[in-house]
């Protein structure tokens, strides 16, 4: 059974008493946990004596209030999935525990994350770097794993930790889709049928090497309000918008 963990003073009690403390993985979540976080959790199993996940819907990354209120949370459901998978931890604070001083202390990153997602959601990954630091501090882990479906947030939290010399590894994992090419995610529940059945069509226009201009015009034809499509480094990464939910991607082009 997974190990309930609620205050950091719980965890570095337990913390001291581990055997291998240089064999923890760590991998952070906000919960309604799906097989995209399922190929973290194994990747760490397989590669530490310990793991811990962490289910905290972080209030302060959301720009939109009515995200924060719908953003699915399905607790009993998420512990059943880290039993099955044999995880020997979840860390489950609330907010009080991880912002003691509110939000006035806070990591700021000024030059990648503001392009991309940060060009349309002011202050998220300030915000998201902020709780990561607070977690990677309290949880002290050897390995952290991030997904490559949020490659701007696994860029920015790599360079984090080089920036300010934290000792804990950061290790990508690969997107994991469906079996249609929609890209997994705690957000997918809330696309309604008729949106749920055109949302692989964007994995296909990211994928189909037209023009940056090409993909935009054929994602409005298909309905998809279009955040932005841009080339970055070696890969193309986009954001677009189905009814009320946002969908991100990104494919190697
Ligand atoms: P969340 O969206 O719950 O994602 C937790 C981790 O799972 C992230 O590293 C994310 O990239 C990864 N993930 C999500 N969908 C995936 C998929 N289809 N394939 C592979 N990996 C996937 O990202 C966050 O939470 C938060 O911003 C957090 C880092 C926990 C900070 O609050």
């Amino acid at each position: 059974m997974v190990k309930i963990v609620k205050t950091v003073e719980e965890w570095k009690g337990t913390l001291n008493k581990l055997e291998d403390r240089d064999s923890i993985g760590f991998v952070p979540t906000m919960g309604a946990l799906h097989s995209g976080h399922k190929s973290l959790m194994k990747k760490s199993i397989e590669a530490n004596k310990t793991t811990l996940v962490s289910i905290f819907v972080n209030p302060t990354q959301f720009n939109d209030s009515d995200d924060l209120k719908n953003y699915p949370r399905v607790i009993e459901n998420d512990i059943d999935i880290l039993n099955e998978l044999d995880v020997d931890y979840l860390f489950l604070p609330d907010e009080k525990e991880l912002y003691p001083n509110g939000y006035t202390y806070r990591v700021n990153e000024n030059n990648f994350s503001r392009k991309l997602c940060g060009a349309h959601r002011p202050g998220h990954f300030d915000a998201v770097l902020s709780v990561v630091m607070k977690l990677l501090n309290i949880i002290e882990p050897t390995r952290a794993y991030f997904g490559e479906k949020d490659w701007q947030q696994f860029k920015l939290i790599d360079g984090m930790v080089e920036a300010f010399f934290l000792k804990t590894k950061i290790i990508p994992c690969p997107i994991i889709r469906e079996f249609d090419g929609l890209a997994l995610s705690s957000r997918n529940v809330l696309l309604s049928e008729k949106h749920r059945a055109i949302a692989p069509e964007f994995n296909r226009v990211l994928m189909s090497g037209k023009s940056i201009d090409d993909m935009k015009s054929e994602l409005i034809n298909l309905g998809f309000k279009v955040d932005y499509i841009e080339r970055y480094e070696n890969r193309i990464l986009g954001a677009v918008i189905l009814g009320k939910v946002r969908l991100i991607d990104n494919v190697k082009g």
